[in-house]
């Protein structure tokens, strides 16, 4: 890494503990023994724990649970289990991670797939009392206030119930804890798996049809793509725009639910948490720099926040958003009952 980028970041973290903390900060960044993000998600998920492990004055030695919602493959899992341990050597991290075996969208075998890789790939994480699979309509499996780090990444727009969702990340993250979730939301104009502009904002199925249709025409969509992967797998299917359209809308209908912003904060502040999207723009800069060649610290300085909500404000429409929340300290311990919750956001939602 370049050595100026090394110092900043160095003397950032110097300078954040002996504003706010004290004396016990114990970052560290050292290229060399952290792999390579697989993906800029990782990497700006990665930044974003460090940011707020170091805000909240770390001790050393604490020993730090993080969850992991929506685990999918486990590869954030195996990254962050190697990279957080790197950047703080004097911390102990216990990850945990789940994913929903009833939601649609991974193939059966997935979990089973994702133990062994954790298995091969982080040795000694206690995997198989750390996964869980659980059905989608389930609590939770943790006591409240287990967790000091929740993320999630490309997971909420996939959700069903997101006012379940909410309340148990409430009730799982502890006083001091906080989570981050990297998803695409409404504002997105082009809708992010298809690529085909707004049509994750129509919820009339005979207009959604018409428009995937439409859009494929004009090149606008996933299609082209599809057909051909399609059909160097099993040439002998059928892989007609008509397949793609019904395909394409019944993933739309019932394997996505896309919230705007406003709604998402509703459902925060129902669980009793605080929630922003102050992490979104720099989702945006790291991929530039990734784009531009330049090597970044994975390690957030201050951001004034009247930049932070601009950048949000534009970014929202292009790609992912970042929301960030923290639990309410008066509230805890104690979360509130899953019922009040839905019947709060419902409310809040009509309103
Ligand atoms: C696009 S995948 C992302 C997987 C993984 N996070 C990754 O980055 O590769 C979306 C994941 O969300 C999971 N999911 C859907 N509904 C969920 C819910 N209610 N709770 C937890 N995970 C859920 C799906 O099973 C799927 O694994």
């Amino acid at each position: 890494m370049n050595g100026n980028v090394k110092q900043d970041v160095i003397m950032s973290v110097a300078l954040h503990s002996k504003l706010e903390f004290g004396s016990t900060t114990s970052f560290r960044w050292d290229a060399d023994l952290v792999p390579k993000a697989e993906s800029q998600t990782h990497f700006h998920l990665l930044s974003i724990i460090n940011t707020e492990i170091q805000r909240r004055g770390p001790l050393s030695g604490e020993r730090l649970r993080l969850l992991d919602v929506g685990c999918g493959d486990g590869k954030l899992l195996i990254y962050l289990s190697v990279a957080l341990q790197a950047c703080w050597p004097s911390l102990k991290f216990d990850l945990y991670g789940f994913d929903v075996g009833d939601h649609g969208l991974q193939a059966p075998s997935f979990f089973k797939d994702a133990l062994a890789r954790l298995e091969a790939a982080a040795p000694g994480g206690k995997w198989r009392e750390r996964l869980a699979l659980i059905s989608e309509h389930d609590p939770w499996p943790y006591e409240a206030d287990f967790f000091d780090i929740v993320v999630s990444n490309q997971v909420l727009e996939h959700v069903r119930d997101q006012p379940l969702f909410f309340s148990e990340l409430g009730r799982v993250l502890n006083a001091k804890g906080f989570s981050a979730h990297l998803y695409p939301s409404r504002h997105c104009v082009v809708e992010p798996h298809l690529q085909v502009p707004f049509a994750h904002r129509l919820r009339d199925a005979d207009l959604l049809d018409a428009w995937l249709r439409l859009c494929s025409r004009m090149r606008l969509s996933s299609y082209p793509g599809w057909a051909q992967a399609r059909r160097s797998i099993t040439p002998s299917l059928n892989h007609s725009l008509e397949t793609y359209v019904r395909e394409h809308s019944t993933f739309l209908t019932h394997l996505t639910n896309y919230k705007t912003q406003r709604e998402t904060h509703s459902l925060a502040k129902a669980s009793g948490q605080t929630s922003s999207f102050c992490y979104t723009g720099r989702y945006f800069s790291g991929k530039l720099a990734s784009i531009l060649g330049r090597e970044r610290a994975p390690f957030y300085a201050d951001n004034p926040a009247m930049s932070a909500a601009l950048a949000n404000l534009v970014c929202r429409y292009l790609s992912s958003v970042t929301l960030l929340t923290r639990g309410d300290p008066e509230r805890k311990p104690g979360a509130m009952p899953v019922s009040t919750v839905r019947a709060r956001s419902l409310l809040s939602l009509l309103a």
